[in-house]
Protein backbone atom coordinates (compact mmCIF):
# COMPACT_ATOMS: atom_id res chain seq x y z
CA UNK A 1 0.00 0.00 0.00
CA UNK A 2 2.54 2.52 1.15
CA UNK A 3 4.75 1.30 -2.17
CA UNK A 4 1.60 1.94 -4.27
CA UNK A 5 1.21 5.54 -2.79
CA UNK A 6 5.16 6.51 -3.41
CA UNK A 7 4.33 5.23 -7.02
CA UNK A 8 1.61 7.35 -7.43
CA UNK A 9 3.27 10.33 -5.59
CA UNK A 10 6.84 9.97 -7.80
CA UNK A 11 4.47 9.86 -10.61
CA UNK A 12 2.72 12.68 -10.72
CA UNK A 13 5.83 15.01 -9.05
CA UNK A 14 6.92 13.66 -12.54
CA UNK A 15 3.91 14.37 -14.70
CA UNK A 16 4.17 17.83 -13.13
CA UNK A 17 8.04 18.38 -14.34
CA UNK A 18 7.71 17.27 -17.89
CA UNK A 19 4.19 18.82 -18.20
CA UNK A 20 6.34 22.36 -16.84
CA UNK A 21 9.64 21.49 -19.10
CA UNK A 22 7.40 21.15 -22.25
CA UNK A 23 5.54 24.17 -21.52
CA UNK A 24 8.21 26.08 -20.95
CA UNK A 25 9.85 24.43 -24.06
CA UNK A 26 6.88 25.39 -26.05
CA UNK A 27 7.23 29.25 -24.85
CA UNK A 28 10.72 29.26 -25.59
CA UNK A 29 9.79 28.33 -29.23
CA UNK A 30 6.62 30.90 -29.13
CA UNK A 31 9.74 33.66 -28.33
CA UNK A 32 11.88 32.06 -31.29
CA UNK A 33 9.10 32.57 -33.38
CA UNK A 34 8.29 35.91 -32.71
CA UNK A 35 12.26 37.45 -33.13
CA UNK A 36 12.68 39.70 -35.78
CA UNK A 37 14.27 37.88 -38.67
CA UNK A 38 18.25 38.60 -39.43
CA UNK A 39 20.74 40.26 -41.53
CA UNK A 40 24.64 39.76 -41.60
CA UNK A 41 26.21 42.79 -42.75
CA UNK A 42 29.87 42.86 -43.97
CA UNK A 43 31.96 45.79 -44.88
CA UNK A 44 35.09 44.84 -46.33
CA UNK A 45 38.30 47.90 -46.92
CA UNK A 46 39.22 47.52 -50.14
CA UNK A 47 41.70 50.67 -49.50
CA UNK A 48 44.84 50.86 -51.40
CA UNK A 49 47.40 49.02 -49.55
CA UNK A 50 50.10 51.69 -48.89
CA UNK A 51 47.67 53.84 -47.11
CA UNK A 52 46.45 54.25 -43.48
CA UNK A 53 44.11 51.28 -42.36
CA UNK A 54 40.47 52.89 -41.29
CA UNK A 55 38.38 53.27 -38.36
CA UNK A 56 35.23 52.23 -38.24
CA UNK A 57 32.23 52.19 -35.64
CA UNK A 58 28.95 50.66 -36.05
CA UNK A 59 25.82 51.18 -33.25
CA UNK A 60 21.94 51.13 -33.92
CA UNK A 61 20.03 52.03 -30.82
CA UNK A 62 20.53 49.01 -28.99
CA UNK A 63 24.05 48.22 -29.66
CA UNK A 64 27.10 50.11 -29.30
CA UNK A 65 30.16 47.87 -31.38
CA UNK A 66 33.20 50.56 -30.36
CA UNK A 67 35.93 51.50 -33.07
CA UNK A 68 37.38 48.42 -35.17
CA UNK A 69 40.19 49.21 -37.54
CA UNK A 70 39.94 47.19 -40.78
CA UNK A 71 43.82 47.25 -42.63
CA UNK A 72 43.29 46.85 -46.16
CA UNK A 73 41.67 43.54 -47.45
CA UNK A 74 40.14 43.26 -43.91
CA UNK A 75 36.40 42.87 -43.04
CA UNK A 76 34.43 43.27 -40.45
CA UNK A 77 30.78 41.88 -40.30
CA UNK A 78 27.58 41.42 -37.75
CA UNK A 79 24.36 40.07 -37.58
CA UNK A 80 21.60 43.21 -37.57
CA UNK A 81 18.18 43.01 -36.39
CA UNK A 82 15.98 43.75 -39.53
CA UNK A 83 14.61 46.34 -37.86
CA UNK A 84 16.94 48.25 -36.30
CA UNK A 85 18.97 51.09 -38.40
CA UNK A 86 22.55 50.38 -38.36
CA UNK A 87 24.77 53.54 -38.48
CA UNK A 88 28.58 53.80 -39.24
CA UNK A 89 31.14 56.00 -39.42
CA UNK A 90 34.71 55.91 -40.93
CA UNK A 91 37.76 57.83 -40.63
CA UNK A 92 40.75 57.11 -42.95
CA UNK A 93 43.42 59.81 -42.92
CA UNK A 94 42.05 63.19 -42.72
CA UNK A 95 38.98 61.32 -44.64
CA UNK A 96 35.48 60.38 -42.69
CA UNK A 97 32.10 59.44 -44.05
CA UNK A 98 29.06 58.35 -42.12
CA UNK A 99 26.79 55.91 -43.62
CA UNK A 100 23.58 53.43 -42.78
CA UNK A 101 25.01 49.99 -43.23
CA UNK A 102 21.85 48.55 -42.25
CA UNK A 103 18.65 50.43 -43.38
CA UNK A 104 14.97 48.04 -42.35
CA UNK A 105 13.15 50.33 -44.90
CA UNK A 106 16.25 49.51 -48.15
CA UNK A 107 17.55 46.06 -46.63
CA UNK A 108 14.57 44.60 -45.26
CA UNK A 109 13.89 40.93 -46.60
CA UNK A 110 17.97 40.58 -47.49
CA UNK A 111 19.98 38.06 -46.11
CA UNK A 112 23.26 39.87 -46.20
CA UNK A 113 24.19 43.16 -46.91
CA UNK A 114 27.79 43.38 -48.36
CA UNK A 115 29.82 46.94 -48.23
CA UNK A 116 32.82 47.59 -49.87
CA UNK A 117 34.88 50.51 -49.01
CA UNK A 118 36.84 52.17 -51.42
CA UNK A 119 38.85 55.30 -52.19
CA UNK A 120 36.20 56.33 -54.32
CA UNK A 121 33.31 55.53 -51.70
CA UNK A 122 30.79 52.95 -50.41
CA UNK A 123 29.52 50.69 -52.57
CA UNK A 124 26.33 48.45 -51.62
CA UNK A 125 25.52 44.95 -52.87
CA UNK A 126 23.10 42.38 -51.51
CA UNK A 127 24.29 39.35 -53.34
CA UNK A 128 28.26 40.28 -53.28
CA UNK A 129 28.05 40.74 -56.90
CA UNK A 130 26.66 44.30 -58.00
CA UNK A 131 27.25 47.33 -56.49
CA UNK A 132 25.94 50.87 -56.21
CA UNK A 133 27.95 53.70 -54.78
CA UNK A 134 25.88 55.11 -52.03
CA UNK A 135 28.48 57.29 -49.82
CA UNK A 136 31.56 59.24 -50.14
CA UNK A 137 34.73 60.07 -48.41
CA UNK A 138 34.43 63.71 -47.07
CA UNK A 139 37.32 66.21 -45.18
CA UNK A 140 36.30 68.46 -43.28
C1 LIG B 1 32.28 38.10 -51.57
O1 LIG B 1 33.03 38.04 -52.76
C2 LIG B 1 34.44 38.09 -52.58
C3 LIG B 1 35.08 38.19 -53.94
O2 LIG B 1 34.56 37.23 -54.82
C4 LIG B 1 34.87 36.84 -51.80
O3 LIG B 1 36.25 36.87 -51.58
C5 LIG B 1 34.17 36.84 -50.46
O4 LIG B 1 34.46 35.67 -49.73
C6 LIG B 1 32.65 36.93 -50.66
N1 LIG B 1 32.05 37.10 -49.35
C7 LIG B 1 31.09 36.30 -48.91
C8 LIG B 1 30.64 36.53 -47.51
O5 LIG B 1 30.58 35.42 -49.57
Amino acid sequence: MTTQIFFFITLLVLTTFFTTTLASHDHDHDQDHHNPPLATVHITNILPQKNNPMKIRCNSNKKYFGYKTLACGEDYKWIAEERDLYFCEALWGRFMASWHAFQPKRDIGQQSVFWLVKQNGFFLSWDNSTWVKKSIWETE
